[in-house]
């Protein structure tokens, strides 16, 4: 489960409350937790984490319209939106789908990294990386080629798992990650030439042409919704006959959606479009799960692309 982010009200009578409110929301009573965070958010008028709370017992209680005031609320007061209120309001068909808001995505991981391969690894049977990896051996095998790539990039490299896993086969890694806390994790591995903090998309851009033979994006692009600017940067770096591989969630309709666990689900018609779009030539596509949600398969692609 993704750790709750409390961002303090700087007034302890309002901070009190609301860990009263928690309680008496973990306790399921609902209706009192609601009633103790709105006296916090008397206290505080902009007090973000009790705002957004409220906007998830609003929702708990049914009460659509009120959810959605409340994630407003806790938006206008966070513009950053480090608890990703856009998210909630997307979710609620409050917003159009849009991007994930960079602060989130950046405090979820911050947050996350401490614990992150024993929570994704150990509790969500998480298997990205290693997904990956057979499917670049697959494809170089059909083409006859050595599974061997003088220089890699690796988006939303996250501590380090798909670098560890392609280890022997790679020359030069260079890791693009929002979050510095995940990226401290991946520097202690060792195992990257470079390190960027930086949005795989800007990470992508100053880069040369031509001057990678891999890149990886293992359980990273679920948190982009629109996948083409990223996978025309990408055609654009990687260098003739190099691959581009990354997993997706995905689902039965057409487009992109936001799943229950607030991740991107990519259909396979979406991403075979914009990777055709891009200028890149699907090599595999599996269908293929990364990892557990809710303690079933979260139905996911394994893609494969190749730059001609
Ligand atoms: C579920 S983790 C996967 C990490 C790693 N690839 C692995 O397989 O263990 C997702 C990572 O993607 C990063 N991320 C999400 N959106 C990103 C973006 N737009 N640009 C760069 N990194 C991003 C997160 O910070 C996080 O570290």
């Amino acid at each position: 489960m993704a750790p709750r982010l409390f961002l303090s009200s700087g007034d302890l009578r309002a901070d009190r409350r609301f860990e009263f409110a928690r309680d008496l929301q973990m306790k399921g009573d609902l209706l009192a937790a609601a009633d103790l965070l709105l006296q916090a958010i008397e206290l505080v008028p902009d007090f973000t984490t009790a705002w957004f709370t409220l906007g998830g017992i609003r929702e708990e209680l049914g009460e659509r319209d009120a959810a959605v005031a409340a994630f407003e609320k806790a938006q206008a007061c966070d513009p950053a939106d480090r608890h990703g209120a856009a998210l909630r309001l997307m979710r609620l068909g409050a917003m159009p789908l849009a991007a994930m808001p960079e602060a989130f995505v950046q405090t979820l991981f911050d947050q996350y990294a401490p614990r992150f391969e024993s929570a994704l690894v150990g509790q969500l049977d998480y298997c990205g990386p290693d997904l990956l990896l057979r499917a670049v051996l697959s494809v170089r095998a059909g083409e006859r080629k050595p599974a061997f790539f003088k220089r890699a990039i690796d988006l939303g490299c996250g501590t380090g798992l798909a670098a560890a896993a392609f280890a022997s086969g790679v020359d030069h890694v260079i890791g693009v990650d929002l979050s510095p806390r995940m990226i401290e994790r991946a520097r202690a591995t060792g195992l990257y030439a470079e390190l960027e903090v930086a949005d795989m998309l800007q990470g992508l851009r100053t880069k040369p042409d031509a001057s990678a033979n891999l890149i990886l994006a293992a359980d990273a692009m679920v948190y982009v919704a629109d996948l083409a600017p990223v996978l025309v940067e990408a055609a654009r770096v990687l260098a003739a006959g190099g691959l581009i591989a990354f997993t997706t969630e995905t689902h039965s309709g057409d487009g992109v959606i936001l799943g229950e666990g607030l991740r991107y689900a990519h259909a396979a018609t979406y991403v075979r479009a914009t990777l055709e779009a891009a200028g890149l030539n699907l090599s595999l596509l599996q269908d293929r799960s990364a990892r557990n949600e809710g303690n079933m398969p979260a139905p996911g692609l394994v893609v494969v692309a190749a730059k001609a």
